[in-house]
């Protein structure tokens, strides 16, 4: 049972979240968790004072949160990294290793000296042709955005001990935890991205960054309705995806920019099903700040026709009777970052 002796910390594009747990990785329990608002269009600059002032930011959340260590676990956007799962025929370890640059060259739009490229072998099966497969996960991390990160942790005054992709860390919190979970599909609804992953037997099958997410459905509601963006913001969290409030109003200003990531979501169900047709999505698990979106489950439950959940993060972790219901409430804005705290080191 290795304990628990770092954080795990979330950069997003609005805020910055970060999660103390202890106990172990078995059997965690709830430290402290905290968020704070990301100096705006700090994390996609590559300016120096950019960088400062987000190391500032973590610096602030990491006092006011009282966490207790400097080590840090933290996550890489999917939205900038490349990640594909790619079929090869059964081939050995080593031959995998030699194929893999070729596959990468592929996909990956930039030079291959230039990424970081990982690899795992997800699983092996019978191809449509009846041959023998393996299904090869590849994520290529280009090295100034690693860099950049480790910049950031640093000028913060943090010891990175590890980096990851968002998506590894929100399944860790969301699917993995719970034994013989079925097909998942996880959309995680961010500020400026949408994450989908789908998820068999605790492996990671399939993922696709959309570029949509709350801030534009606020900009929709502001430019339909009128308002300044602090009033839309405020309007898309109370009304959300309610079609009995406001005649409707919000839900119509909202619905085409969500149904931008709906409809990459049944295109990715649909490209799932036809490579696993044994095994379809049985349910969806919702993640990120967005996910709060009133009316959201229904909506997407009747445009799915699938099971919609809420993804509770703090789910099998020891919470202290005295817990806010504040984070309870914020539950799916920390998902990525619970995820970050469980790796295990
Ligand atoms: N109750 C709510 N209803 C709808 N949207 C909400 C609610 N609360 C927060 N949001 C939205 O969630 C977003 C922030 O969520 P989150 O912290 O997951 O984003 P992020 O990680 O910073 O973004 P990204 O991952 O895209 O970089 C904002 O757009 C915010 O307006
Ligand atoms: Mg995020």
């Amino acid at each position: 049972m290795p304990a628990i002796n770092h954080f795990g910390l979330d950069i997003g594009t609005a805020t910055i979240k970060a999660v103390q747990l202890g106990g172990s990785i078995d059997s965690p329990t709830f430290i402290t968790a905290g968020q704070f608002p990301t100096p705006a269009q700090a994390i996609l600059s590559e300016a120096e004072a950019d960088i400062k002032a987000v190391a500032e930011t973590i610096k602030t959340l990491h006092k006011e949160a009282k966490i207790t260590t400097d080590k840090v676990v933290t996550a890489l956007p999917e939205s900038q990294i490349f990640t594909r799962v790619v079929e090869m025929p059964q081939l050995s370890k080593q031959e995998i290793q030699s194929a893999i640059d070729y596959e990468a060259e592929q996909y990956v739009p930039i030079p291959l000296t230039e990424v970081r490229l990982t690899w795992q072998i997800l699983s092996s099966r019978v191809g449509p042709d009846k041959k023998p497969k393996v299904d090869v996960l590849l994520v290529a991390a280009p090295n100034n955005l690693i860099n950049k990160y480790l910049n950031i942790l640093k000028a913060a005054g943090l010891t990175a001990v590890s980096l990851e992709t968002e998506t590894t860390a929100v399944v860790r919190s969301l699917v993995q935890r719970v034994e013989g979970s079925p097909t998942t599909l996880i959309i995680s609804i961010g500020a400026s991205s949408t994450d989908l992953t789908i998820v068999e037997n605790t492996q990671i099958n399939f993922t696709r960054s959309i570029a949509t997410g709350g801030s534009a459905l606020a900009r929709g509601i502001a430019n339909d309705l009128g308002f300044e963006t602090e009033q839309a913001v405020e309007y898309m969290k109370t009304y959300g995806l309610d079609p009995t409030q406001l005649e409707g109003k919000v839900m119509q200003a909202i619905k085409p920019i969500f149904d931008v990531i709906v409809n990459e979501v049944r295109r990715a169900l649909a490209y799932y099903s036809g490579k696993h047709p044994e095994k379809p999505v049985k349910r969806v698990v919702l993640a990120g700040g967005t996910a709060k979106l009133p009316g959201v489950v229904i909506y997407l439950a009747e445009a799915l026709g699938l099971e919609v959940q809420m993804g509770n993060p703090w789910d099998g972790i020891g919470l202290p009777p005295n817990i806010s219901k504040k984070l309870i409430d914020e539950g799916t804005s920390y998902s990525v970052s619970v995820g970050l705290a469980l790796k295990p080191l």
